[in-house]
């Protein structure tokens, strides 16, 4: 069992600048390994997240059947089983903290010939699962949550059929899902949805040779179809990158560049928002043979000052919001974010955390239904918690670096979840943060 008594104690006056790297991108680090235990023969990943959360979909994986070799830091090798190849697993497939995992298994295990069951950790057994389970079953599939949540069983069935699915909300876990399904699935599987979300597993399906319908507001497959073994290189993670942003921008002493990061337009928009609040931050795009993007990015600091942030930005920059909260406490006058309720079905419930956390740190913080009202300012020290959280965590741990004293935030082990050298990192770039506990 996990201990979770780990703190960070971020103390401020930190003076960052440098040149750093993240760690490979979470999304795509899961969709690579799906995608390659479903493809026949050798799959090969660069870049690829050491993490707990891709630990739980490699776990999940192995259950089933599915070796893997790391040849190196961030370099494995996939031996894919082809997509028939997959064992029912003799236990309950346990994914932790990780609601992607979960998800994405999900659509493909709807298409296998056993049953599976999905478990995860606290956090995980209170996310919402119907989500997903409710257009698979539209499919063909018998799959059960729990009022909701997991645990998720799922009796998989080898007859799906493809269907037009229109989304209530934009959700790239759920139209991942639907599309990894849509390959065992007869027929074309269409995913509609009422805005934007990542596009990564559109994209990795190109890259192992499934052709992916696109138009403006929908993608599709045509089913069956089996992915084809494939090299895969991962950027570094904007999600973890947008910590280190936000640290050049309101710690800096001097340029802060972080090299080879994944700037796929479908994730970036905290640096929309960051510019519309003054930030100087310039992005050199890398040539690249992958399908997706990637760039140094070069932060200056500098002041900013409170927005509205658009609403059109709010989906695509959902995971950076905490951070963009805690930096909006030190801005120039009020910032508000609506339409962010999503926020509240994530690892924690991230407007609560990041209201209540702030408040404790002096900030005033109004919540709002679907945001948070924040008026920018001082930030005293003081002690929050991240709810288990480790995008909260992490938020914290960077205005830390200028709070009036100390800031204490309790419960951060899960950032070993996404960015497990985070404090490491933070402190060679000149951050005061230390790890307790
Ligand atoms: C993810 C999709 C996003 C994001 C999550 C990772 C993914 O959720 O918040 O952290 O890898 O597909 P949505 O399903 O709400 O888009």
């Amino acid at each position: 069992m996990k201990s979770s008594s780990r703190s960070y104690v971020a103390n401020p006056g930190g003076r960052v600048s440098g040149e750093v790297r993240v760690p490979g991108d979470k999304s795509i680090s899961h969709r690579a390994a799906l995608l390659g235990a479903i493809a026949q023969g050798r799959t090969e990943i660069q870049g690829f997240l050491e993490g707990e959360d891709c630990a739980s979909t490699l776990s999940a994986l192995s259950a089933m059947g599915v070796q893997h070799e790391r040849v190196g830091p961030g370099h494995l090798v996939v031996h894919g089983t082809g997509m028939k190849g997959l064992r029912a697993p003799p236990h309950a497939l346990d994914l932790g903290n990780s609601g992607t995992s979960m998800r994405l298994l999900a659509g493909i295990l709807a298409g296998q010939s056993f049953e599976s069951t999905l478990v995860g950790d606290a956090s995980l057994m209170r996310r919402p699962m119907e989500r997903v389970a409710e257009p698979l079953r539209r499919m063909g599939a018998d799959i059960r949550t729990h009022d909701g949540h997991p645990p998720v069983t799922i009796r998989g069935s080898r007859r799906l059929a493809g269907c037009e699915h229109r989304l209530d909300l934009p959700s790239a876990q759920v139209k991942s899902a639907l599309l990894l399904a849509g390959l065992y699935a007869n027929g074309r599987t269409r995913v509609q949805e009422p805005g934007i979300s990542r596009d990564h597993t559109e994209r990795m399906l190109g890259t192992f040779g499934v052709v992916v319908g696109r138009d403006s507001d929908a993608v599709s497959v045509e089913g069956p179809a089996a992915p084809r073994a494939a090299i895969v290189r991962i950027p570094g993670d904007f999600s973890s990158a947008a910590f280190l942003i936000a640290a050049g921008v309101i710690a800096g002493t001097d340029t802060l560049v972080i090299r080879d990061v994944g700037i796929n337009p479908t994730r970036t928009a905290l640096l929309d928002i960051l510019r519309l609040m003054g930030a100087d931050i310039r992005v050199h795009t890398r040539s690249s043979a992958d399908d997706e993007p990637r760039a140094d990015i070069e932060v200056h600091p500098g002041p900013l000052r409170g927005i509205e942030v658009p609403a059109a930005l709010v989906p695509v920059a959902m995971d950076e919001l905490p951070v963009l909260f805690a930096v909006a406490a030190l801005a120039e006058g009020e910032t508000v974010v609506n339409r962010a309720a999503e926020l509240r079905v994530k690892e924690s419930d991230r407007l609560a955390a990041m209201a209540t956390g702030l408040a404790a740190l002096g900030v005033a913080v109004e919540p709002l239904a679907d945001g948070l009202r924040i008026q920018g300012g001082r930030v005293r020290g003081g002690t929050v918690d991240s709810h288990g959280d480790h995008r909260v965590a992490m938020a914290f741990a960077i205005l830390g670096a200028r709070a009036e004293s100390s800031v204490i935030v309790r419960d951060v082990q899960n950032v070993a979840t996404s960015f497990p050298a985070f404090a490491p990192t933070a402190r060679a770039l000149g951050l005061h943060v230390s790890e307790e506990g």
